[in-house]
């Protein structure tokens, strides 16, 4: 009998919890295909999500003067407040380390994906794929990571080998949690 009590309990509270985790409350709707699309834009390190088109640090040379210097600088020298966005190479192990896209970001993709989240500030959401290429382009060419003619692809892109690529330290949440990280000190 306190077994079947049991039991009926179980069974009541299960039916609670799932009750409680689908409430409908009459409003909203759900995205369409073409909403999804426009708010899932982030790129992985992998690249697999990179759209079609290319670009090279020639053309985004040009629409790097008109877009982007006027607040990080024609040499991408940054100013207060705006990053530069190249030098610093060896650095980080300095007492004086100079961060900046080339020096410290571990994946070319992501300047990719930082671009065309972000930038530029006040024209977010502007540059075409293609544009984006030619200006991640760039900023590699300018960081002397690729060559003036390189063409980024979502191909071409996920192969570039930053230098501070091995600078990271990679970690598991299942390693943290049993208290041992996957590769060297846990952080
Ligand atoms: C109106 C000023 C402005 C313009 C124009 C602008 N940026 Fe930026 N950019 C910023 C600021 C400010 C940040 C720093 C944002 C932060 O850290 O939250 C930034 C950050 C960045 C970063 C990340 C740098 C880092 O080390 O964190 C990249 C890459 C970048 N911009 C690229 C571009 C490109 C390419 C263009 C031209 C298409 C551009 N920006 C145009 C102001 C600007």
């Amino acid at each position: 009998m306190r077994c079947c009590f049991r039991l009926g309990l179980f069974v009541a509270l299960a039916l609670f919890e799932c009750a409680a985790q689908t409430p409908t409350y009459g409003i909203g709707k759900s995205p369409s295909a073409e909403e999804l699309r426009a708010w899932d834009i982030s790129i992985s390190p992998d690249g697999d999500e990179l759209p079609a088109g290319s670009g090279t640090a020639a053309e985004g040379a040009v629409l790097y003067a008109q877009r982007c210097a006027g607040c990080h600088g024609k040499d991408l020298e940054g100013r207060r407040g705006v990053p530069r966005l190249a030098g610093g190479k060896g650095t980080l192990t300095t007492s004086t380390p100079v961060k900046t896209i080339g020096s410290f970001w571990p994946y070319a993709t992501s300047i990719w994906d930082y671009i065309n989240r972000a930038m530029p500030v006040g024209g977010e959401g502007t540059l075409t794929a293609n544009e984006t290429y030619a200006l991640t382009a760039y900023l590699l060419h300018r960081n002397e990571i690729i060559g003036e003619s390189t063409q980024m692809d979502a191909k071409s892109l996920p192969k570039v080998h930053m230098p501070n690529r091995t600078g990271f330290i990679p970690t598991r949440i299942q390693d943290l949690r049993r208290g041992r990280c996957a590769r060297g000190p846990c952080p």
